[in-house]
C-alpha cells in the first residue's frame, strides 16, 4: 500500500479520530492547528491530501481555506463537517473541496473518500491535462473569445487547473481579452529560453488572470517567436500537461510551423465559426487542412459562433452546407461579449446571466470532471445525500 502524506487542518482535538484511524492505515500523519495555516502553503507540495476541519463556524473555515489555496500546488481536499446543509456544500464545491464527510464518520467512509481523491490525484500527476486548441475558420469567428472564456468557466470548476497558451504569434491578444494592462512575459521569453524550461520557469513567464488560470500570452515581437522551432512547441505543452488539467491553446487563424505542431498535439481541435456563408466557406478550408494533416475527423468539433441572428443559417443549414455534425452552438450576445472585450473582464464575471456565459458554463461542465457519470449534477446527488462522504466526482469528457 503507497503510504500517503495526510495533512490534518484541525482546531482542538475534533478529528483525533481520523488522525488515529490514517496512522493505524500506515499513513504520514501531519497535525496543524489553525495558527499554522500561514506556513502550510509552501508546505502543501509534499502533501498528498488536506483534510479541513469545518465544524462550528464553517463560513470562516472555508474562508481560511480558499485563500490558503489560492496559488498553491494543487492538493486534494477533503472538508469534515456536523451538517451537510446545500450552503455549506456550494461553498465547499466553490472552493475546490473534493469530498465532504459528516461527522460521526460511518465506517469505511474515510477511506473510501481517501481513496476516490488518491486515485483522482494520481491520474492528475501522470499528466492527463486535455490540450484543447481553438482554430478561426475565418477572421471574426470568436476563437480567440471562446478560447479566453471557456478557460475561465473550466477554472471556476472546482480544482481545475486551467493554461491558456496565446499561439496566434502575429496578432495574439488574449491576454487583453481577460486582463487589464500588459503581461510581464510571453511566449516568446519561454521560447527563447526552452534549454531552461522547467515548471519554476513555466510558471515565472504564465500571468495568473484569475483563481485557478494562467495566461501565456502572445508575443509583443512576432518574429522572436516565428523563428522558434516547431519542437520547442512539443516540449512546452509535454512539460504543462503535467502541471495543469486542461490546456485552451488559441491558435487563431495562423497555419505554421508552430500552430501545426500545437494543433497535432491537441486531444481536440475546435473549428469556430459563424452560421454564414463566408464561414462555411471557411471551415471547408479549415476541413480540408485537418484532412490533409492526416487528422482523425473525431478530433475535430465544429464550434458555430453568434447563432440565433435573424438572416443567418440554421444549424441545420450550417450542418447540410458543411457536411458535418455541429459538436456546439454559442448564442449571439453582441452587448455583453464586447463589454467582455472591452473591459478585460471574462463574461463569466462580467454578465453571469448572459445566454453565453450559460453556454460557456455548460460546455465547461460537459468538459471538466465534476458531474457524475450519466448521473444529476453533484448538488442534486448532494442534497439527497443522507450520511457519510459526498464525492464531487468524474465524469467522461464529451464535447
Ligand atoms: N457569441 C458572441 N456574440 C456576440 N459577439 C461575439 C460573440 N463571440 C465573438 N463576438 C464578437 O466577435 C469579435 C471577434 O471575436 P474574436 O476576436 O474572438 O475572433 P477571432 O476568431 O479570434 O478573430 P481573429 O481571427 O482575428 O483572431 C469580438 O470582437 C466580439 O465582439
Ligand atoms: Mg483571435
Amino acid at each position: 500500500m503507497t503510504t500517503l502524506h495526510i495533512t490534518l487542518l484541525s482546531h482542538g482535538n475534533r478529528l483525533g479520530g481520523i488522525e488515529r484511524e490514517l496512522r493505524e492505515t500506515g499513513n504520514l500523519v501531519e497535525v496543524v492547528d489553525s495558527a499554522g495555516t500561514a506556513s502550510l502553503h509552501a508546505g502543501l507540495r509534499a502533501t498528498s491530501i488536506l483534510i479541513v476541519d469545518c465544524c462550528g463556524e464553517a463560513a470562516p473555515a472555508l474562508a481560511r481555506l480558499e485563500s490558503m489555496l489560492d496559488g498553491a500546488p494543487p492538493v486534494p481536499v477533503i472538508a469534515v463537517c456536523e451538517e451537510q446543509t446545500p450552503g455549506f456544500l456550494i461553498e465547499a464545491m466553490r472552493v475546490g473541496v473534493r469530498e465532504v464527510l459528516t461527522l460521526p464518520i460511518g465506517a469505511g467512509d474515510l477511506a473510501g473518500a481517501i481513496a476516490r481523491v488518491s486515485r483522482r490525484s494520481a491520474s492528475l500527476r501522470a499528466g492527463q491535462a486535455r490540450v484543447l486548441a481553438f482554430a478561426s475558420c475565418k477572421g471574426g469567428s470568436g476563437a480567440t473569445f471562446l478560447a479566453c472564456n471557456l478557460a475561465h468557466a473550466l477554472a471556476n470548476r472546482p480544482g481545475v487547473r486551467v493554461a491558456l497558451f496565446d499561439l496566434n504569434t502575429q496578432s495574439g491578444d488574449a491576454y487583453v481579452y481577460l486582463a487589464e494592462g500588459e503581461p510581464t512575459h510571453t511566449l516568446s521569453d519561454v521560447l527563447s529560453g526552452i534549454h531552461r524550461l522547467d515548471p519554476a520557469f513555466l510558471g515565472a513567464c504564465l500571468s495568473r488572470v484569475a483563481p485557478g488560470l494562467s495566461v501565456l500570452a502572445a508575443p509583443g515581437d512576432p518574429a522572436a517567436a516565428v523563428q522558434s522551432r516547431a519542437e520547442h512547441i512539443g516540449q512546452l505543452l509535454a512539460l504543462a500537461r503535467r502541471e495543469f488539467d486542461f490546456l485552451i491553446l488559441d491558435t487563431g487563424r495562423s497555419v505554421d510551423p508552430l500552430t501545426i505542431r500545437a494543433l497535432d498535439e491537441a486531444d481536440r481541435i475546435y473549428a469556430v465559426l459563424q452560421p454564414s456563408v463566408p464561414y462555411v466557406r471557411g471551415a471547408r478550408h479549415a476541413t480540408a487542412l485537418f484532412q490533409g494533416l492526416d487528422y482523425d475527423m473525431d478530433k475535430v468539433g465544429y464550434i458555430v459562433n453568434r447563432c440565433g441572428s435573424a438572416g443567418d443559417f440554421s444549424l441545420g443549414d450550417v450542418e447540410a452546407a458543411l457536411g458535418r455534425k455541429i459538436a456546439r452552438a454559442i448564442p449571439n450576445h453582441y452587448e455583453a461579449v464586447a463589454a467582455s472585450i472591452n473591459q478585460g473582464v471574462p463574461i463569466g464575471t462580467l454578465a453571469p446571466r448572459s445566454p453565453v456565459s450559460r453556454a460557456l458554463r455548460d460546455w465547461s461542465a460537459s468538459l471538466s470532471d465534476d458531474q457524475a457519470d450519466g448521473q444529476p449534477g453533484w448538488i442534486a446527488r448532494a442534497l439527497g445525500w443522507r450520511s457519510g462522504a459526498t464525492q464531487f466526482r468524474k465524469a467522461p469528457a464529451r464535447a
